[in-house]
């Protein structure tokens, strides 16, 4: 009995690492898988989770980036069972490249006049960079001489007798003047004030210089824009649906010096959007 027992503990002795890595290696197995189970762990959730981790510790990050950051802690907070779903096939946010605007304010050398006029937004366009044919001969616009006349009507009730002193013009007509000028004020200082021809706003039809009657000395005159006259018009010409054509301070834009005469009919609303905003056709159709 006493030999058995004996044998039986000595047994035992040999046997206990046996058990005691036993019990080990189940705890370590065990407990961790217990543990994912309870937290529905998934293996590309959590390797995107440390690759995002790995990105933030890496990248320091703009203020803008760091409101967002905020939003995450309060989603990353321990309520939260899924890890953050991050988009590492998503292109990173980089500068982009500046689109180069086409310059409204020169002309392109060579360029061939168009078979149609360039329409935006229901808007007819003419600038240095948007000619029109040469052909394009459809004389004053009703609408826009309807519109003048209104305006016309609200100004005498105010005490102004406004003249539109040139309106359409074509081609031609418009080839004639042009050099006129070019032979008087050579070409550089000619294009500043006056459309080559192609180019002029007036062959629309769209365009109205407009004065006072019986003050001709204004006329496509800088000082037209300090008389009462040339102030009222550059205050009310939106409600009738013209728009101060070549603004002071906008020379760059629109290619030409300030012309505080020379209204283009573009309709109320797209003036009155012009008007409220300090904007020129250019602008207005972002061009
Ligand atoms: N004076 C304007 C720019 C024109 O000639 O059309
Ligand atoms: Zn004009």
């Amino acid at each position: 009995m006493q030999s058995r027992k004996y044998r039986f503990n000595k047994n035992n002795k040999k046997k206990w690492p046996i058990v005691v890595s036993g019990i080990i290696s189940s705890i370590l197995i065990i407990v961790p898988l217990t543990w994912l189970g309870l937290h529905n762990w998934n293996l590309d959730d959590s390797l995107s989770a440390l690759n995002q981790e790995t990105q933030t510790t890496l990248e320091p990050q703009d203020s803008s980036q760091q409101s967002n950051g905020e939003e995450d802690i309060s989603i990353d907070g321990p309520t939260k069972t899924k890890p953050p779903i991050s988009t590492p096939e998503e292109p990173k946010e980089s500068p982009e490249p500046p689109v180069e605007k086409p310059a409204n304010n020169t002309y392109l050398p060579n360029q061939e006049h168009p078979n149609s006029p360039t329409i935006i937004n229901q808007l007819l366009v003419v600038n240095k960079r948007y000619p029109l044919p040469k052909d394009y001969n459809k004389g004053e616009d009703p609408k826009a001489r309807e519109s003048f006349n209104q305006l016309a009507a609200a100004a005498r009730l105010d005490g102004f007798e406004l003249v539109a002193f040139s309106t359409f013009r074509s081609f031609e007509r418009q080839e004639t003047l042009y050099n006129q000028y070019v032979a008087k004020d050579g070409q550089e200082l000619a294009d500043q004030y006056s459309a080559r021809p192609g180019y002029s706003e007036h062959q629309s039809g769209l365009a109205f210089d407009i004065g006072e009657k019986n003050f001709e000395q204004h006329w496509a005159a800088q000082s037209f824009g300090e008389t009462p006259a040339g102030k009222w018009v550059a205050q009310n010409a939106h409600l009738y649906g013209f728009i101060l054509r070549y603004p002071l301070g906008k020379e760059e834009v629109t290619g030409y010096m300030h012309e505080p005469w020379h209204f283009r009919y573009v309709g109320v609303e797209s003036a009155t959007d012009m008007y409220t905003h300090k904007q020129t056709l250019e602008e207005y159709l972002e061009l």
